[in-house]
């Protein structure tokens, strides 16, 4: 049976006269990749935002495993189990792999500026502990290998599974992620979706943008198709690629 973890109601956004946003709602359930598609400035980004507490919704609500999060400050997310990654990548360019994924860590941790500054023992536990969860999640990414190297001097696809790192390290049960194959080739996008696959299986669940067409159709369980702020179809792959609606929308993109 399927639980639904998130539940995304009406969600509206309004700027200035734009509606980027239109009476959006659906649901994300436990262990599933639920991907957001639609044509460039369809509204896929500020969706994102007012589900991670970035922005705040003109109208509706973002609830997650019966509370209610929009709203909520943004650092308490990873604590009720979400985390995201952004479409602009932000890893910190002068800190090692290990140390921005440590952060990951210790944005759910009990430790504060003013024990880190009185350099209590709780820092020191908290600090050994944020390095063991990093390293595991660095070798399930896979770029252990790299902990050392600083984080603005690796390839473009590296950082891209940094991020992912940095993402799940907090040991999530919902990972929003905004294009995360893009700019990646082939073989890196394929290694991110196989990632997503074995995480999914785990009972994580995953809500992405992407434009990506074959890799969404290939990963994704459900997809919700937005168009000009509104929702204009959501269902399988399978059901969205033979949808009119969907194909009218992405008329002369050849992409489905
Ligand atoms: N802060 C803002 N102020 C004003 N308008 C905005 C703002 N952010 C987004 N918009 C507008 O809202 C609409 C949706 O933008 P959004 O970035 O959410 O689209 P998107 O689907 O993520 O696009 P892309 O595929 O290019 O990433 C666009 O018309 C955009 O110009
Ligand atoms: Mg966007």
């Amino acid at each position: 049976m399927k639980t639904s973890i998130m539940q995304v109601k009406n969600l509206t956004k309004q700027f200035g006269g734009i509606t980027a946003v239109n009476d959006v709602s659906f649901d994300v359930n436990q262990g599933e990749i639920v991907a957001v598609i639609g044509p460039n400035g369809a509204g896929k980004t500020t969706l994102f935002n007012m589900i991670s507490s970035v922005l705040p919704p003109t109208k509706g609500e973002v609830w997650f495993m019966g509370e209610r999060i929009n709203g909520a400050p943004i650092h308490s997310l990873a604590g009720k189990g979400i985390t995201r990654t952004f479409q602009n990548l932000q890893i910190f360019e002068n800190m090692s792999v290990l140390e921005n994924v440590m952060l990951g860590v210790h944005t759910q941790m009990k430790t504060n500026v003013y024990s880190a500054a009185l350099r209590l023992p709780r820092v020191k536990h908290d600090d050994e502990l944020a390095r063991r969860y990093a390293l595991e999640a660095l070798e399930m990414i896979g770029i252990k290998d790299q902990m050392n190297e600083i984080a603005g001097n690796l390839p473009y696809g590296l950082q891209k599974l940094l991020e992912i790192a940095r993402a799940i390290v907090s040991n999530p049960k919902l990972i929003l992620l905004d294009e995360p194959m893009a700019g990646l080739n082939d073989g890196e996008t394929s290694k991110i979706a196989n990632i997503l696959i074995e995480m999914k299986r785990n009972g994580l669940s995953f809500l992405f943008v992407e434009h990506d067409m074959k890799t969404v159709m290939r990963i994704a369980d459900r997809i919700v198709v937005i168009d000009f702020g509104n929702k204009i179809a959501e269902g399988t792959p399978e059901e969205i690629q033979k949808n009119q609606k969907v194909i009218a929308a992405y008329l002369g993109e050849e992409v489905l």
